[in-house]
């Protein structure tokens, strides 16, 4: 049995992850260690939470003493740490917390993975310390046109696959980290700890850089949950700058059979990027959020259009996002399972059957923060 540590498993992509472990590999003991901050919810994990290989811990990651009692009691072979503060609006806010949780956290876990494992005869062996991280640590990149075709234009990646994109550069491996955000920034500095962990003594770790995630669980402050239930309720659709800004969307499932398939086969000390080669204009899929989700209401298509509502741009608004994630075809023959008008239409499908989900988080506390924090839109 193997014992493996999934940090912010209650949140979005972490209740994905959990998931398909725990109904996967009967064999694990999967034990999922979150503080449950306003975006963690056991609601999220409900079909599971009874399985006898499943374990949830409410601990604080940058509590270093719990975590090292966690590590001692459950004899740990593996971490895949997605425990993290994730909303750039937010850190625009209130930086410090993404220091505390993003790098503290971040070196609290490695610290108690190192003093344990090094302790045992076999040491590193048949162990993993698995970052996931994000694309925008690389910075922003431009809406160029390499030859005066009006973008979006068809490129070919280097696997050979053609797709769309707005430029003609793309997120790489062994491009240099520009974050621009103090989320992106958080990020980027936990990813060179990880690997100064390996680099210094040799601990087993593999980092993953993941383009914009969408699909069931996602917290209502993120674009597309947040778009979903405005439209349903016709509150307005706060679009910022001119909706110009360009993010590469990828479905959550693709990403957690990707974060799998690198745990399990993944080459130690390297990184990978995921992406789903699927870029879209901000406006562009509002609008084919908009229109999904008057279909499926039963109202006619487009008839909430006149929900956009443009404000004021976010601060250092990084203005496009598109991965390469070749390599990860390549060398481990992982690929986007499903086309994006699939995803949108299951996503939205499943924000509107599971309308308690939403009401339970939007009520109470959480709509105060958050007119607070945005006012009252
Ligand atoms: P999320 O905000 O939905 O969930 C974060 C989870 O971490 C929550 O359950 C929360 O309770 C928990 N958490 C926060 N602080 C904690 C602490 N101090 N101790 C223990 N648990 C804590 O985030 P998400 O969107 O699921 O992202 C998960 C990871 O994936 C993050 O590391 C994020 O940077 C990365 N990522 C996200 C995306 C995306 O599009 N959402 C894309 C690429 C990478
Ligand atoms: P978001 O879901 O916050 O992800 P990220 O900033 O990590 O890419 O935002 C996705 C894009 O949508 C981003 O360009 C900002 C934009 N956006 C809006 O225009 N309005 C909104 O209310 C939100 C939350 C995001």
């Amino acid at each position: 049995m193997k014992n493996i540590i999934i940090t912010g498993g209650a949140g979005f992509i972490g209740s994905h992850v959990v998931r398909l472990f725990v109904n996967k590999y009967p064999d694990y003991h999967i034990i999922n260690v979150d503080k449950l901050t306003y975006a963690g919810n056991l609601a999220n994990l409900k079909d599971i939470e009874d399985k006898p290989n499943y374990t949830f811990v409410k601990a604080d990651i940058c509590d270093f003493e719990t975590i090292m009692g966690i590590f001692k009691k459950y004899n740990v072979d593996g971490v895949i740490h997605l425990a993290a503060e994730s909303h750039v609006d937010r850190s625009i806010k209130d930086p410090f917390t993404f220091a505390q949780t993003n790098v503290m956290g971040t070196l609290s876990m490695l610290q108690a993975a190192k003093l344990t494992w090094e302790q045992i005869p076999e040491k590193w062996e048949g162990k993993r310390f698995y970052h996931i991280s994000t694309d925008e640590v690389y910075g922003a990149l431009e809406m160029t046109d390499p030859e005066g075709i009006e973008p979006p234009f068809t490129t070919k990646a280097s696997s050979g696959k053609h797709h769309l994109a707005y430029g003609s550069k793309f997120f790489t491996e062994d491009l240099k980290y520009m974050p621009h955000s103090p989320y992106s920034a958080s990020k980027a500095s936990s990813d060179h700890f990880v690997r100064a962990f390996h680099d210094t003594y040799g601990m087993p770790t593999i980092v993953t850089n993941c383009s914009n995630n969408y699909g069931p669980y996602q917290f209502p402050e993120k674009l597309i949950p947040l778009f979903i239930n405005n439209i349903r309720h016709r509150k307005p659709l706060p679009v910022y700058g001119k909706g110009e800004n360009v993010r590469d969307w990828l479905y959550v499932e693709d990403h957690a059979r990707a974060i799998d398939l690198i745990f399990h086969k993944g080459t130690i000390a390297e990184t990978y990027n995921i992406g789903g080669f699927n870029e879209w204009k901000n406006i562009d899929i509002i609008k084919v959020v908009i229109n999904t989700v008057d279909r499926l209401l039963g109202r006619k298509e487009g008839e909430d259009m006149d929900l956009i509502t443009y404000v004021t741009d976010r601060a250092g608004h990084d203005m496009r996002y598109a991965i390469d994630s070749s390599k990860l075809q390549r060398e481990l023959g992982w690929e986007p399972s499903l086309q994006f008008e699939e995803g949108i239409e299951k996503t939205v499908k499943w924000y509107l059957e599971n309308q308690a989900w939403m009401d339970n988080i939007t009520s109470g506390e959480y709509e105060k923060y958050y007119e607070s924090m945005y006012g009252n839109r």
